[in-house]
């Protein structure tokens, strides 16, 4: 069996200056829209970001975010909670995993930026994205042509397993 798709999807947070190709973007949205979803609703929306300007924007106020300085391409995961008000969450969750499976298998690296759950206060892509009312920001992911590596790894571990019962 051949896992190592699996295993091959680490966090990469530098990237060389290579933009993506239109086919390689479409490729990461078809795998993300590829994910289950509660009573197959598809409560998810993409907003593709290129542009530098608001790419810098984000990585200023994300606090985990800086290698968006670097990363040529970004997707939030948005969630349209009056398409799935209670497992919007999940499916954007699917849908970010998604992207990120398919990344080494397009030539590129990427990571998970946690978003949701925030308070509204705290709200700081709001302004950035322009994001309506209905519409929550799960993730972003950060996208690019890798400029580190790192090892594929599958981090099994027995302690974690229970058979039966716990
Ligand atoms: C829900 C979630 C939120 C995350 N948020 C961030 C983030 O804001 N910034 C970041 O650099 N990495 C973030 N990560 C990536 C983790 O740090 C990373 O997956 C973990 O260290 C394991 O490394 P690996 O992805 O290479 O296996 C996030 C991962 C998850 C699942």
């Amino acid at each position: 069996m051949d896992l190592d798709y699996i295993f091959r999807r680490r966090s990469i947070r530098k990237f060389n200056d290579e933009p993506l190709s239109d086919l390689q973007i479409k490729s990461i949205l078809e795998a993300a829209m590829a994910a289950p979803s509660a009573h197959n609703n598809k409560p998810w929306h993409f907003i593709v970001i290129r542009e530098r300007k608001t790419l810098d924007r984000i990585a200023e106020v994300h606090p985990y975010g800086k290698m968006l300085f670097q990363a040529p391409l970004a997707v939030a995961v948005c969630g349209d909670t009056a398409v799935s008000s209670k497992r919007w969450d999940q499916d954007c969750a699917a849908a970010t995993e998604n992207i990120l499976l398919a990344l080494p298998e397009l030539g590129l690296g990427g990571v998970w930026l946690g978003y949701y759950p925030r308070s509204n206060d705290e709200d700081f892509l709001k302004d950035i994205i322009s994001v309506p009312e209905n519409i929550k920001v799960f993730s972003m992911v950060a996208i690019g042509h890798p400029d580190e590596e790192k090892i594929p790894r599958s981090q099994y571990e027995d302690i974690k397993i229970h058979f039966e019962q716990w």
